[in-house]
């Protein structure tokens, strides 16, 4: 019988790492390179390319629910390609010191907990303090402070059906060995905050990890975010930034990543740092894209690892397809001028 990878080519599905899948990640990588070359220096304000991070709703509420629907996907194909500890789907820490272009050779396991550590680290993440975790994903980052932190208090908010009933079956539940009152889940759009009973002025820090990129008035996120923490206290966006402003990257609908997160945005690293009202700007990092780069090989090599799982079972042709060049075309953004065009942002604010 033919196998799997067999059937996937003869539909002209060709898997991680082939000559052919190269080829087409070496000519997307060109084309993103020569595109960042042409704004190289490019300053110019967002506004001038039609988006204003100080107007309209915190997410666009038109394409919430498209672009929630990526989340919403099968389970069991996120179970086959993330890291096994904490689901995180966002980049690792890969990088030698301090994250730059040359990476480490560890298990993207590792990598996902040096992204953690380096958080708590620049946040200033203590025991007995309390803590969201917005836009939680599978919940890795509550995940890994509720281990660590014997004392720690975790609000995480999520609006996927999926991920958050993933939460509900492994972080949730009565056999894991920590204490389940330091942990609430809520189900919703941060947007509805109001609505949500979320005590004000009662938290000591806010994490985002992966979640400013889905947010276009990053004006009234802080407002909201300055509501909830107490005098004092620090918020941390982590998201995917360009160094540059790449007017076709501000909107994702006017690139190939609009099929798979419309309504997002790529903001350049100067943008979340205008956002100094509401909470004060502290200070920001960028980190090498190569980290990214690194993270989306591993999963897609994972996925090609695991495709017997997921297809037939839980994918048809047309969605390996789809996930195929989902990971190559990630991957080529990244690449490029060695990972210093395009990569991820670190943005430290203060009530
Ligand atoms: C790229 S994922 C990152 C998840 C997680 N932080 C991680 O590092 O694995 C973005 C997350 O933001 C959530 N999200 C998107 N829009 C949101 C909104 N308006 N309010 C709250 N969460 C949102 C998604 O459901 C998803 O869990």
């Amino acid at each position: 019988m033919m196998n799997i990878s067999q059937q996937l080519i003869n539909h002209g599905i060709h898997p991680y790492g082939s000559a052919e899948v190269l080829k087409f990640e070496k000519h997307l990588a060109q084309y993103f390179g020569r595109e960042y070359k042409r704004w190289q220096g490019n300053k110019n304000p967002v506004e001038s390319y039609g988006l204003n991070s100080f107007q309209g709703d915190i997410s666009k509420s038109e394409t919430r629910p498209e672009s929630l629907s990526h989340y919403n996907e099968e389970y069991h194909v996120y179970r086959a390609f993330l890291d096994k500890d904490y689901l995180a789907y966002t980049m690792g820490c890969f990088g030698v010191d301090p994250f730059g272009p040359e990476l480490k050779n560890i298990a993207l396991e590792q990598a996902q907990m040096s992204k953690y550590k380096l958080l708590v680290e620049r946040a200033n993440i203590q025991d007995g303090q309390s803590i969201i975790d917005l836009g939680c994903g599978f919940g890795g980052l509550s995940k890994y402070l509720l281990e660590t932190y014997p004392d720690i208090k975790i609000t995480a908010i999520n609006p996927s059906d999926v991920q958050t009933d993933h939460i509900r079956n492994e972080l949730i539940n009565p056999d894991n060995n920590f204490d389940n009152s330091r942990f609430r889940l809520i189900q919703a759009y941060f947007d509805d905050v109001d609505s949500l009973g979320i005590e004000l002025e009662s938290f000591d820090r806010v994490i985002s990890i992966g979640f400013l990129e889905h947010v276009t008035n990053i004006d009234l996120l802080q407002k909201k975010l300055s509501q909830l923490l107490k005098p004092g206290g620090l918020c941390m966006h982590h998201c995917i930034v360009s160094v540059d402003v790449l007017p076709a990257f501000l909107n994702s609908e006017d690139t190939l990543m609009g099929g798979y997160y419309p309504g997002a945005h790529i903001w350049p690293l100067s943008e979340p740092q205008r956002h100094n009202t509401h909470l004060t700007f502290k200070n920001s990092w960028f980190i090498n894209g190569m980290n990214y780069w690194k993270t989306l090989d591993e999963w897609h090599k994972r996925f090609w690892e695991s495709i017997d799982q997921i297809y037939p079972e839980y994918l048809t042709i047309e969605e390996v397809e789809n996930w195929n060049k989902y990971f190559s075309l990630c991957k080529a953004m990244f690449i490029p001028n060695n990972g210093k065009s395009y990569g991820n942002g670190h943005f430290l604010y203060k009530k």
